[in-house]
């Protein structure tokens, strides 16, 4: 029997109390699915739902420097599983389009929007940011935490599907002071550099090293020691022991200047 024949007999198979398996193995792991627990990297695991430093302050700062409001639509370029989508509609009532690479997040994010019952005002596709899928000036809103490359193809195509007066939200990993020997990053300079080269008028630039040593590592160390139970249970007492070194890793080469995180917000002139 091939993969696809026995995918196709399980996703039809019914269980003898009645039900589908399917349905049935969903409600099981659905608290997993709601904060986000399938991927492997210790980051990604104890960020949850909002792959970025910060978490949901992060996402609620950033909507607030760009005055977000129920008039905006919004394009989440690198979506992940929805959740900074998903906590803008909620709390800002705004209609949001979330795209990324990867099949099984856009099928996950599609889920966990239904679930929260915001599908009709949050949807997610399949779309890779150089070449976005969407016609010219299509949003007032472009937003992206911790996604960006530091490369010029995005920031052109950002600027593209932006409506003239819209605005770009994003926060990006920088390079800082003493940057790791060939490092392809921008400084946050670069960035407002080339945003104003492109026609937007940058409201907003800083840097949130600090905060994200505080408010973003520090934050996720914490949550691994109040769950460490719950996570060495799952994945073992090793991988809890190697993810506390990692953020502990990453907290003293931001220190050192390695690298660093900054937020813009600007306006499509
Ligand atoms: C660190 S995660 C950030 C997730 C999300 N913005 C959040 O804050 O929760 C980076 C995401 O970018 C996506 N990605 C990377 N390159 C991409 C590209 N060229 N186009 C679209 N998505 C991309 C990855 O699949 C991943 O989901």
């Amino acid at each position: 029997m091939t993969i696809p024949e026995l995918a196709e007999i399980i996703k039809q198979w019914q269980l003898p109390e009645g039900g589908a398996l399917l349905d049935r193995i969903e409600r099981m792991i659905q608290p997993a699915v709601m904060e986000g627990r399938f991927l492997a990297s210790p980051t990604a695991t104890v960020c949850g739902l909002q792959y970025h430093l910060g978490g949901e302050q992060d996402t609620e700062e950033l909507a607030e420097l760009a005055a977000i409001t129920a008039d905006d639509h919004v394009l989440d370029v690198c979506c992940y599983l929805g959740g900074p989508a998903i906590q803008l509609a909620e709390s800002f009532g705004c209609r949001i389009t979330g795209i990324d690479l990867f099949e099984r997040f856009i099928i996950a994010a599609s889920r966990i929007a239904e679930l929260a019952g915001l599908s009709d005002r949050a949807e997610f596709r399949i779309g890779n940011a150089t070449n976005l899928p969407f016609s010219d000036g299509q949003f007032t809103v472009v937003w992206s935490q911790c996604a960006l490359h530091h490369d010029e193809a995005w920031l052109r195509e950002f600027h593209r599907v932006t409506a003239p007066r819209g605005r770009l939200a994003m926060t990006f990993d920088i390079r800082r002071q003493n940057p790791d020997k060939h490092s392809p990053r921008w400084c946050l300079q670069d960035i407002v550099s080339l945003l104003r080269d492109l026609g937007y008028s940058v409201d907003h630039a800083e840097d949130i090293t600090e905060r994200d040593i505080e408010f973003g590592w520090k934050a996720l160390d914490r949550k691994l020691s109040e769950k460490e139970d719950e996570y060495a249970a799952v994945l073992g007492k090793d991988w809890v022991r190697y993810a506390h070194e990692e953020f502990n890793s990453e907290i003293k080469r931001m220190r050192k200047g390695r690298w660093g995180n900054g937020r813009i917000v600007a306006t499509k002139l």
